[in-house]
């Protein structure tokens, strides 16, 4: 049996997933035309009560696009060190935007408003850049799958209210934190002005991401998302994925959850486990005693496989692919082997 926690990125679409898009209407949808598509960008919309939402190929696309829409060249955003946007992202927010970061050191990934307030360069202060964007995660990957403490989101908006800066969510893994904390979309809608949510993640779809907010900014999205060559053609076939992923793949984010702390249960009892870091959804991050690479090769010797986060880091992430049947047989292999 392969085991395969690298990411939950790495999902196949089910037999019923793929039958779904077989049957979409499709359209060209750089004329708007795709109605799988256009009904995929409603339901969205109207999840997190926004104007408008658009499909991108990928999150990192959209949180670029984002990024573009709320700031100008020479301009600096605020985000934690861990952002994705800043370290998996390609550099995008310098090339596509010509903007700077102010990284913070948060929590696992996450800000508080005191941080981000104390981060405002003074508008007046021409020497330093102009301070026009905050950008946060949730829930948060390199934090380990952290979700935020939804007064902190709404302190951070109040600080963003106040020095007139744009606030984005990276909500790549948003649907994780609304299931784990009973959280609804539209509390996010009304906070944020923009927010990306991935489809291709835990939902388990093969592509897509989107992008919701309010109609004057997204007006200008279709044709940042023009220039940065993500305007596609039939694409219904793949909104039809997420139209299926939303309906059915949202709630049992619940296992994923249950099943990445069983694992990290058991981690805590291995003798060459040396910690494990909080587990608030699907990703366990924890630190061994002795070599990681070592542990990862042997591993996958026994068909596990997962990724170093480096600095001695071990992540394992569960994921719609990963069953019941694979999970007890990698608990299994967790205690019984001798590393
Ligand atoms: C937090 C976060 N944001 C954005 C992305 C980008 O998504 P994509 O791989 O679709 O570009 C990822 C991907 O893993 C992510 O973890």
């Amino acid at each position: 049996m392969k085991i395969d926690l690298r990411s939950d990125t790495i999902t196949k679409p089910t037999s019923q997933m793929l039958a779904a898009m077989m049957s979409a209407e499709v359209g060209d949808d750089v004329y708007k035309e795709d109605l799988s598509v256009n009904v995929l960008e409603e339901k969205i919309a109207d999840m997190f009560g926004k104007d408008s939402a658009l499909f991108f190929p990928s999150g990192s696309m959209a949180n670029q696009a984002a990024i573009k829409l709320h700031t100008q060249p020479g301009e600096q955003l605020i985000a934690d060190h861990y952002a994705h946007v800043y370290n998996y992202e390609g550099g995008g927010v310098s090339f596509n935007s010509g903007v700077s970061c102010k990284l913070l050191n948060g929590h696992r990934g996450m800000l508080t408003a005191s941080q981000v307030k104390e981060a405002v360069n003074p508008p007046d202060f021409y020497h330093s850049p102009l301070t026009s964007l905050v950008c946060i995660e949730n829930t948060t990957n390199k934090g380990g799958g952290a979700c935020y403490d939804f007064e902190e989101i709404k302190k951070i908006k109040q600080v963003c209210n106040d020095h007139n800066l744009g606030y984005h969510l990276d909500g790549a893994r948003l649907w994780n934190a609304l299931v784990a904390r009973g959280e609804k979309a539209k509390q996010y809608g009304e906070v944020f002005d923009t927010i990306s949510v991935c489809l291709s993640k835990g939902l388990g779809a093969p592509i897509g991401s989107v992008l919701v907010g309010d109609a004057a900014i997204m007006e200008k999205a279709i044709r940042i998302r023009k220039i940065l060559g993500g305007g596609m053609r039939q694409v219904g076939y793949l909104a039809a994925a997420g139209l299926y992923a939303l309906e059915h793949h949202i709630t049992r984010l619940a296992e994923d959850h249950r099943r990445a702390k069983e694992i990290g249960k058991v981690l805590e009892n291995l003798h060459f486990v040396e910690s494990v870091e909080p587990i608030d959804t699907n990703i366990i991050i924890f630190k061994i005693n002795g070599d990681e690479m070592n542990f990862i090769s042997k591993m996958a010797t026994k068909n596990c496989h997962f990724y170093s986060m480096g600095q001695g880091k071990l992540r394992f992430v569960t994921h719609l692919d990963y069953t019941q049947e694979m999970h007890e047989y990698f608990l299994d292999i967790l205690n019984n082997e001798y590393f």
